[in-house]
């Protein structure tokens, strides 16, 4: 086939999944802005795109837009080497308007793909990928000592900013960026055909500008989140504390769901009382585990919360209290702390 067969073929490739790629660091840059501006905005995004088919969609495209690019940029560098033979080591033959950055492209690539799979880690890994595999709160990414919901995308940027080295490994990915995408934006262009006089120089300051705005605000956003974690604002303000209660309410309205459908199925295979009790407590004790401890993090300064752990505690001294010194008659006051803490989230849910 012309397209993948020729080099004309291939540059084209090269140049339609760059060009893609751009659009997309362009609607990134723009949506991490949102998080600067407006936190719970972002968040509620983050909620809508989550593991929807259509956001898992948009992200196996987008993979493969990364696929191609990288494979074909491995394919037109070696058939260039092949084609110079030995004349790449020799560096004083190279004609004086060559770019440094058209002579390191594969180089500046790799860089930005290896920011790219910290990138993935920090943050689709425990976003997109947890939400996709499992409902369960167990399987979440932690986050501060809890586990943090996989579509509340401040919490992970809280994670991935407060570590010392985030801000370096980005700035030095966001340099390499900057080089690959400012060169491979107006060589696209060329490889299109539109290398005249009069259009290149024009697109090169295009290419400039846009790669240095895109670039530039993704090093000021770097900046303001290392910024931001530093200060624990995405863990204290009272809005975002508020949107992590209501988003765990519903995770645990979820797993409620799941576990009723357990329960009737186990009671449907014939098991009595007892033995359903003995498989599903565990879970629920893990859970309710899991829960309390996000709460006690994230949600810790809202006046329902407060009030919630509060009576978990006095419930747990009661507890102790009779076990050193056991008054009788007094067990069934005593809760376990895992079933008032899924009690507190029904009638949460019942509000
Ligand atoms: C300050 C800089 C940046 C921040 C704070 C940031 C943050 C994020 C966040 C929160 C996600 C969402 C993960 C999810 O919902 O699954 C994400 C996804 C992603 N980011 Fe970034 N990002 C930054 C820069 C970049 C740059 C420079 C690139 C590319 C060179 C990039 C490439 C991606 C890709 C490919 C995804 C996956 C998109 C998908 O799930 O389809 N990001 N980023």
């Amino acid at each position: 086939m012309w397209l993948t067969n020729s080099s004309i073929g291939r540059k084209l490739i090269m140049s339609i999944t760059g060009a893609c790629l751009i659009l997309f660091l362009t609607f990134h840059v723009l949506m991490n802005a949102v998080a600067i501006v407006w936190p719970t905005a972002y968040n509620t995004i983050c909620q809508l795109l989550g593991a929807n088919w259509y956001a898992l969609v948009a992200s196996m495209g987008l993979a493969a837009l990364f696929v191609l690019h990288i494979v074909y940029a491995f394919i037109l560098t070696l058939q260039n080497r092949k084609a110079r033979g030995n004349d790449r080591y020799n560096v004083t033959t190279l004609p004086p308007h060559v770019e440094w950055s058209s002579n390191n492209m594969l180089v500046l690539g790799i860089v930005v793909v290896a920011f790219l799979v910290v990138h993935m880690i920090q943050f689709w890994a425990k976003m997109q990928l947890v939400e996709a595999l499992s409902h369960d709160p167990a399987t979440w990414a932690v986050v501060d000592g809890a586990a943090a919901n996989p579509a509340m995308g401040t919490l992970f940027i809280h994670a991935a900013f407060s570590e010392v080295w985030t801000p370096i490994v980005y700035i030095i990915g966001f340099v390499a960026l900057w080089f690959h995408m400012n060169h491979g934006f107006w060589s696209m262009f060329q490889t299109a055909g539109w290398n005249n006089d009069t259009w290149l120089p024009r697109l090169k300051k295009v290419a400039c500008w846009w790669t240095t705005i895109v670039v530039g605000l993704f090093t000021i956003q770097a900046v303001w989140f290392t910024y931001q974690a530093k200060s624990g604002e995405y863990i204290n303000n009272p809005e975002l504390q508020q949107q992590y209660y209501e988003a765990w309410d519903g995770a645990m309205k979820h797993m409620q769901e799941e576990m009723n459908t357990e329960v009737n199925a186990l009671i449907a295979q014939g098991l009595d009382e007892a033995a359903i009790q003995e498989k599903v407590a565990p879970k629920i004790e893990a859970i309710s585990g899991v829960y309390l401890k996000a709460l006690q993090v994230y949600c810790k300064d809202l006046p329902q919360v407060k009030q919630m752990l509060e009576q978990i505690k006095m419930q747990e001294q009661m507890q102790q209290m009779q076990q050193q010194a056991p008054m009788g008659g007094g067990e069934e006051i005593v809760a376990d702390s895992a079933a008032v803490a899924v009690d507190s989230t029904n009638v949460q849910s019942k509000k």
